[in-house]
């Protein structure tokens, strides 16, 4: 029996068509990749499975007593505790059985065996479960993904949204659901995290469904990929290249055999015609109720918008545009200190190592949000700057995108406000519904709008890729190798900018 099987699935949001007709299983062992472009209904399909969203139609079966542990694509947790308590509470059950033995071994002093042997039977049951390691297990789970450099006794109140949800994410892998689901959850991890996760999750013997635009790290974890397209689910065995090619090819084959057809729907109506009044009537009524009775093929989906990023430049020089000396960042405490590097205008700089606290820190420094520790830092006076932040937040998540970029540029007349919108890929029904509905794609891509609307010579990026899907990453990418002023990224797909960045900083071995 499958692990989960969902059938005729149909769901929509006011005229938003998401799936019609859909299906979907999974089965043991097996390791699932979600993909499919930004707004197509992966987040949607996750909050289905966990019941989050009840769909319009459709029969959802999970196989019962099975753990499901989820992981969403903006992550929430309990703010009182310390990150060792939250995740320490992932072996509750067993802490639970070791006061019970406890408990047992006190009655037992009287001399009563019966207690004895039950508290035994639990210490047997714990040493299986490794409840001894407990401790070594959670550091290595939380150095995999970076969280020892913040410390395990840091309140979570004192934590980033990224941070929490690496939280989150190191306490589902200590619990070891049955079923993992994942909502792309290399959006706050750092390079060196994702390989750790990437490496875990392809060892892991249960199943799992992730959600993620990054190919690089679902080509490493996945068996199996669904694609959302064209309002069903199609899932494909193998690895996501297999998965392309295939794809590509059913596509091909798809389009030549609705070609065919189309030229024989053609001939035959050029048939009739012709000969409906004349001596072949009684064969071209034939030939008409033959058309009437095709299974005609449907034209595939144009709805793809591609969308097109363009940074309006201003003039600048190729002297020193940034000069950081001695820098040291931190919010209570200096996470980094020492930092020395230059950047001339126009440069490609791409920002990466060190651990845990993540590059945010540095490019909030650098951008006037938080004060540096020590140090200096120093822009030329040409320097006009540009900042993408990593976070999706909004003041108001009931304003809709058409209001907000209004908010920031007032003097925009809403049809422009419209047409940059459309031009980043918000269509204009999007464009009129509430932020806080948007797909996180949608939101990146509000976001992105907002700073294409004011020139600038110097653009600071972090994890600009987040949430984008293919054909979004590659106008990012295509908007920043011709844009002529400096760049300064934070990102953890290589692939992204190997192309075109002409110098790595490796903050940790300057
Ligand atoms: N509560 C809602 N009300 C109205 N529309 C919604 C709501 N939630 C989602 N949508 C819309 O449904 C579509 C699917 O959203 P979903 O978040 O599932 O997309 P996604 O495939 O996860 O996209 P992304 O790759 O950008 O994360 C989007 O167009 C989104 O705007
Ligand atoms: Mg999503």
């Amino acid at each position: 029996m499958s692990l989960l099987e969902i059938n005729g699935l149909s769901h929509s949001f006011g005229d938003n068509l998401l799936y019609k007709n859909a299906e979907l299983t999974l089965n043991k062992g097996e390791h699932i990749g979600i993909v499919g472009q930004n707004g197509t209904g992966k987040s949607t399909l996750i909050k289905i499975c966990t019941e989050q969203v009840m769909p319009d139609a459709g029969r959802m079966i999970w196989q019962s007593n099975i753990s499901v542990g989820y992981l969403g694509q903006y992550a929430e947790i309990d703010h009182s505790l310390t990150m060792k308590e939250f995740l320490k509470s992932a072996f509750l059950r067993l802490y639970e059985i070791e006061k019970e033995m406890g408990a047992l071994y006190e009655m037992a002093a009287n001399g009563d065996m019966s207690y004895l042997v039950r508290a035994a039977k639990l210490q047997e049951e714990l040493e299986r479960h490794d409840f001894y390691s407990i401790d070594t297990h959670i550091e290595q789970v939380a150095n995999g993904l970076g969280l020892l450099a913040i410390g395990l006794t840091r309140p979570i109140e004192q934590m980033s949204g990224g941070q929490r949800a690496k939280v989150i994410l190191a306490k589902l892998l200590l619990e070891k659901p049955d079923v993992l689901l994942l909502d792309e959850p290399t959006n706050f991890l750092d390079k060196e995290h994702i390989s750790w996760l990437a490496d875990y999750l392809s060892r892991l013997e249960n199943a799992f469904m992730i959600v993620s635009h990054d190919f690089a790290f679902l080509d490493k974890i996945t068996n199996r990929i669904c694609d959302i397209d064209n309002n069903t689910i199609t899932k494909y065995y193998g690895t996501y290249s297999e998965f392309l090619k295939k794809k590509t090819l059913l596509r091909e084959d798809y389009i030549r055999q609705y070609s065919t057809q189309q030229k024989e729907i053609k001939k035959t109506e050029e048939f009739i015609r012709k000969n409906i009044a004349g001596r072949k009537s009684k064969m071209a009524r034939g030939r008409q109720k033959q058309l009437d009775r095709m299974e005609k093929m449907e034209a595939l989906a144009q709805k793809e918008i591609k969308p097109y990023f363009y940074f309006p430049d201003l003039p600048l020089t190729n002297t020193e545009h940034l000069t950081v000396k001695h820098l040291s960042i931190g919010y209570h405490y200096p996470v980094l200190s020492d930092i020395d590097f230059n950047i001339n205008g126009g440069q490609k700089v791409v920002i990466t190592g060190f651990n845990g606290i993540g590059k945010s820190t540095l490019l909030k420094t650098l951008v006037g949000q938080i004060p540096s520790m020590q140090g200096i830092y120093k822009y030329s006076e040409q320097v006009t700057l540009g900042y993408f932040e990593q976070d999706l937040s909004w003041l108001d998540e009931t304003r809709t995108p058409i209001q907000i970029v209004s908010d920031a540029y007032p003097n925009l007349v809403i049809k422009d406000v419209r047409k940059k919108l459309a031009r980043c890929g918000i269509s204009s029904k999007h464009a009129m519904q509430s932020i806080g509905t948007l797909s996180g794609g949608e939101q990146a891509k509000v976001k992105m709008c907002l700073l294409t609307l004011t020139p600038c010579n110097f653009l600071i990026m972090d994890e600009p890729t987040n949430h984008l899907d293919v054909q979004a990453k590659d106008s990012l990418k295509t908007a920043l190798m011709e844009f002529p002023g400096t760049v300064l990224l934070v990102s953890h797909e290589e692939a992204f900018y190997q192309d075109w960045a002409q110098r790595v900083i490796d903050i940790e071995k300057r």
